[in-house]
């Protein structure tokens, strides 16, 4: 027998023969134990979820939509109806397999790390949720690609009232980033210059929207003028259009020559020098993203020493919210910059979830602007 074939009938035993174990409170797993059985009715209907599944990472066809089985939620876990699903460029990392700081487990898998849904059911242990909470994540694991999954109740956010799943979807994991990029990796104060990339996307909004309403002066990137428009609308007070002008020469013109207090850099591979030329002494880079492909290494002592005592790290959000305090914190500040009228969604993709395949070329087509969400 074949990995895959073996690592599917292994997933499936799990979710049906592990469910009699439990029912029968036995440990699920291992099958030897079997025969000791009493047989017990399975509703298979409630363990089945539609989802894109990946047997091979690859191009976006390497996503399948078909039936993934869902085991009954475990200890400290919450079965949940996903609602709305929030897609992320590092979505187009794991599908890839391009290196990201979040590895994915072996295939078959479902990705996905973003998702708004309600509560249908909750393991052993969890007493914050019940059944019909409305529900958001987005860290990992991964697994949002479906209809219904289980999440770790600990790391589970409720949704406040009047916002909507569409909203969050877009909002949640690049809000929190956003937040902690501009209050954490580097504490954005008034009167600084800062430096965007792609500031028309997802991420390159939410930053503006964000930086600006704490003081800063803005310069941002993109690839075209309808671009710079839209980024200019989110609050950049500097557009640059990658192709036709230098943002060196625009940060250093902004900054009588002195350089940006940090750069948030997303586009990794091709802008990734240039940003490290655009920073002030002790200036900061922020290597939060990597859309053209990861960097190539860096020189410490040519590249950060020399251009003046410079910081690069590489931010992801997946550990500045590990701690429930940090993950509580942050939403609540996302949440009242959403309600301050600070942050605007821009939901100006959805897609059904059984067409995420279309979702993907288009994000990594590089034309898009804003979010995009799924809806299974
Ligand atoms: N570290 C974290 O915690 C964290 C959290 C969220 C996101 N991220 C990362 O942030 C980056 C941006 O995310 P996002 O949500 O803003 O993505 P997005 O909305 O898809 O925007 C990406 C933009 O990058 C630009 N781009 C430049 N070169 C590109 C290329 N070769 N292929 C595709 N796009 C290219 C395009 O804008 P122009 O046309 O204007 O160039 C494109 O619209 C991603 O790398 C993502 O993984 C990191």
């Amino acid at each position: 027998m074949d990995t895959f074939s073996l690592a599917r009938l292994h997933q499936l035993a799990r979710a049906h023969i592990g469910k009699i174990f439990v029912l029968n409170g036995l440990q699920p797993y291992p099958p030897a134990k079997i025969k000791r059985i009493r047989a017990e009715p399975i509703d298979r209907g409630d363990d089945m979820s539609k989802a894109q599944v990946i047997h091979e990472l690859g191009p976006p066809n390497a996503m399948r939509w078909e039936d993934w089985p869902v085991p009954g939620p475990g200890a400290g876990d919450v079965r949940l109806r996903h609602t709305a699903i929030g897609l992320n460029f590092a979505d187009t990392y794991h599908r890839a397999g391009v290196s990201h700081p979040w590895p994915v487990p072996p295939c078959p898998v479902v990705i996905g790390f973003e998702g708004v849904g309600i509560v249908e059911g909750v393991g052993e242990g969890v007493t914050e949720f019940r059944n019909g909470d409305r529900v958001a994540y987005c860290i990992p694991p991964l697994g949002s690609y479906s209809e219904i999954r289980n999440y770790p109740a600990d790391k589970l956010l409720h949704l406040p009232d009047g916002l909507g799943e569409r909203e969050v979807a877009a909002l949640l994991l690049k809000g929190i980033t956003a937040q902690y990029l501009l209050h954490r990796t580097y504490a954005v104060q008034p009167g600084d210059t800062i430096l965007v990339h792609a500031a028309a996307g997802g991420m390159g909004l939410i930053l503006c929207q964000w930086a600006k309403a704490l003081g800063a002066t803005v310069v941002g990137t993109v690839s075209t003028g309808e671009k710079a428009e839209v980024a200019r609308a989110a609050g950049c007070d500097h557009p640059v259009v990658r192709s036709r002008e230098s943002f060196v020469d625009v940060v250093r013109e902004v900054t009588d020559g002195e350089g940006c207090a940090v750069v948030y850099e997303a586009i990794g591979k091709d802008t990734l020098q240039q940003s490290l030329d655009s920073l002030r002494p002790m200036g900061v880079c922020a290597a939060y993203g990597h859309v053209s492909g990861p960097p190539d290494p860096v020189d410490i002592i040519q590249d950060l020493g020399r251009r003046g005592s410079l910081f690069i790290t590489r931010p992801a959000i997946m550990h500045y919210v590990a701690k429930r305090g940090d993950l509580e914190r942050t939403a609540h500040e996302l949440f009242k910059a959403i309600a301050d009228g600070i942050l605007d969604a821009n939901v100006n993709y959805e897609y059904a979830l059984k067409d995420a395949v279309k979702a993907h070329e288009a994000i990594e087509s590089g034309t898009t602007r804003g979010a995009t969400v799924l809806i299974p």
